[in-house]
């Protein structure tokens, strides 16, 4: 069966330290000694990396171990750099973006590149969402999960939903930024307390903001499982009919409506969980995830869904046919 992993991530082997060009802080380099990679900024260790993370041949084996036939690439969140100056947003997204459409070319039948977009700034985010669509024919593109911290519904953000889905290109929200990162620093809580929260804010925004009322075409899924959102959609309904003065201000519709509109991936690390998931939003709306090549990601991606013992129609949908869905295009291209 065909198996698209459509959350992994991707680096280039090296990239131009536009920190020292554009004299800010807080932009990510690499550094290499002792046969070691890190991810550094501002002199300080942020994370280490392998040749899995950037070569396209390692990554491949790799995957062929796990069965999985295509991986959809995406940059490492730490690469979207809003907070830098908008230049540096745009000169960066395209040299990052320039290299994961080579990779696609390169392996058309292994390989769905996704885009990043300089959000900071909404006119060249929608130049680069063009050139991404009409010149490097890519399908879609990475976002975090608020910008800056302004959130997904932002009156200013909008016109990039809008064209994403003129475009018809798909759009993975992923948490970054993550919420209360500066209160709990320790214990890794950015992460396993963060991002979840992270991608409920940018679900809820987007429905009590109206955005994906506004947008029905829009194809958008929101990674790790929808993070907390599913798991307290009770929660949220039961606060909407209660307090439709706080919730309902800009869309009178009831949140529960929206299940089965966006998509989300596997990534939940329990079968329950994914269980769950399924029972929410519909086995029409999950998708293959693994968060590849990092620790915090299935570390054999597939295992997950083929725990649950799914009859293969399902299980189709789940490995391939809905990511297809997701990304406009059709399974003929990878067989
Ligand atoms: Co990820």
């Amino acid at each position: 069966m065909l198996k698209i992993d459509m959350h992994a991530h991707i680096l280039p082997e090296d990239w131009p330290n536009l920190g020292a060009k554009y004299n800010t802080r807080g932009f990510p380099y690499l550094e290499r000694h002792d046969g070691r990679c890190l991810i550094m900024r501002d002199g300080e260790f942020f994370r280490e990396i392998w040749p899995n993370c950037w070569d396209d041949r390692v990554r491949i084996e790799e995957y062929e171990t796990f069965g999985v036939d295509v991986q959809v690439i995406s940059t490492v969140p730490v690469m979207f750099c809003y907070d830098q100056p908008a230049a540096l947003g745009l000169e960066i997204a395209r040299f990052l973006n320039d290299d994961v459409a080579r990779r696609q070319h390169d392996h058309p039948r292994r390989i769905i590149a996704l885009g990043t977009l300089p959000m900071q700034d909404v006119s060249l985010a929608i130049e680069e969402l063009r050139r991404l669509r009409e010149q490097l024919d890519v399908r879609g593109v990475q976002i975090g999960s608020n910008i800056n911290d302004r959130n997904l519904d932002d009156a200013e953000l909008f016109p990039v939903f809008e064209a994403a889905e003129d475009l018809g290109m798909a759009i993975l929200v992923h948490p970054w930024q993550m919420m209360g990162r500066d209160k709990m620093p320790r214990f890794w809580l950015p992460w396993l307390v963060g991002m979840p929260a992270e991608l409920s804010r940018a679900i809820c925004s987007m429905i009590f903001g109206g955005v994906l009322e506004r947008l029905p075409g829009l194809r958008i899924c929101f990674a790790h499982g929808g993070g907390s959102f599913p798991y307290t959609i009770g929660r949220i309904e039961h606060g909407f009919n209660v307090r439709p003065d706080l919730v309902a201000t800009d869309n009178p519709v009831n949140p529960r409506e929206y299940l089965g509109r966006f998509f989300v991936d596997s990534v939940t690390h329990d079968p329950q969980a994914l269980r769950y998931l399924l029972d929410v939003v519909g086995d029409d709306q999950v998708m293959l995830g693994t968060d590849y090549p990092f620790p915090l990601g299935e570390q054999e991606p597939g295992r997950l869904i083929e725990s649950l013992g799914m009859p293969a129609a399902t299980r189709a949908k789940l490995f391939h046919a809905n990511a297809l869905r997701w990304l406009g295009l059709d399974a003929d291209a990878f067989r």
